[in-house]
């Protein structure tokens, strides 16, 4: 049996991480739980960027992915390592979107050796999906 090196010498990638999630999902947090959900969930900059969308949902299902993605790239799932919190979404003047650690999660990536994570985001009407790649500090 050929085995693999689990990444690739001389790599800065150390992690991937991918999601994906029925917008309805979100809708229906939203319906039910309103501020208390979007606020555990999404930071105050993702909140007004997707509000401020004639349909916020999508937007804040691509957001709620690329928090999942990244809890996998970095191994541990959504919890007390990492929260929802600890990766917010932000966007270049062109549109492309960038992932911002919260200070709290820092010292947790300094332990990974994580110094920054590239993000790509897509969302139909039904599904939103996000991808993180983690790169070496
Ligand atoms: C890790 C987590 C993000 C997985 O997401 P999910 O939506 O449950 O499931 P997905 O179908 O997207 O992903 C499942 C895959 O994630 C991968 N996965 C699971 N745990 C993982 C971990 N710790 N690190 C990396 N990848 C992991 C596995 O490959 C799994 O597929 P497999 O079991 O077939 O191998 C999820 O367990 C989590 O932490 N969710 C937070 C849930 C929560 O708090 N919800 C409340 C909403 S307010």
């Amino acid at each position: 049996m050929i085995s693999f090196p689990q990444l690739p010498e001389g790599t800065n990638v150390i992690g991937v991480g991918i999601d994906q999630i029925e917008v309805s999902r979100i809708r229906e947090s939203i319906d039910r739980h309103g501020e208390a959900f979007l606020s555990k969930v999404f930071t105050p900059k993702e909140k007004t960027f997707c509000m401020d969308r004639k349909d916020p949902a999508p937007c804040l299902a691509a957001r709620f992915a690329a928090k999942e993605a990244a809890s996998k790239a970095l191994g541990t799932g959504i919890g007390k390592k990492f929260g929802w919190l600890d990766l917010e979404v932000e966007k270049e003047e062109n549109g492309q979107p960038y992932a911002v650690f919260s200070d709290q999660v820092k010292p947790f990536l300094r332990q990974k050796n994580a110094g920054s994570a590239l993000l790509s985001l897509s969302h139909l009407d039904g599904i939103a999906s996000a991808i993180v790649v983690l790169i070496k500090k």
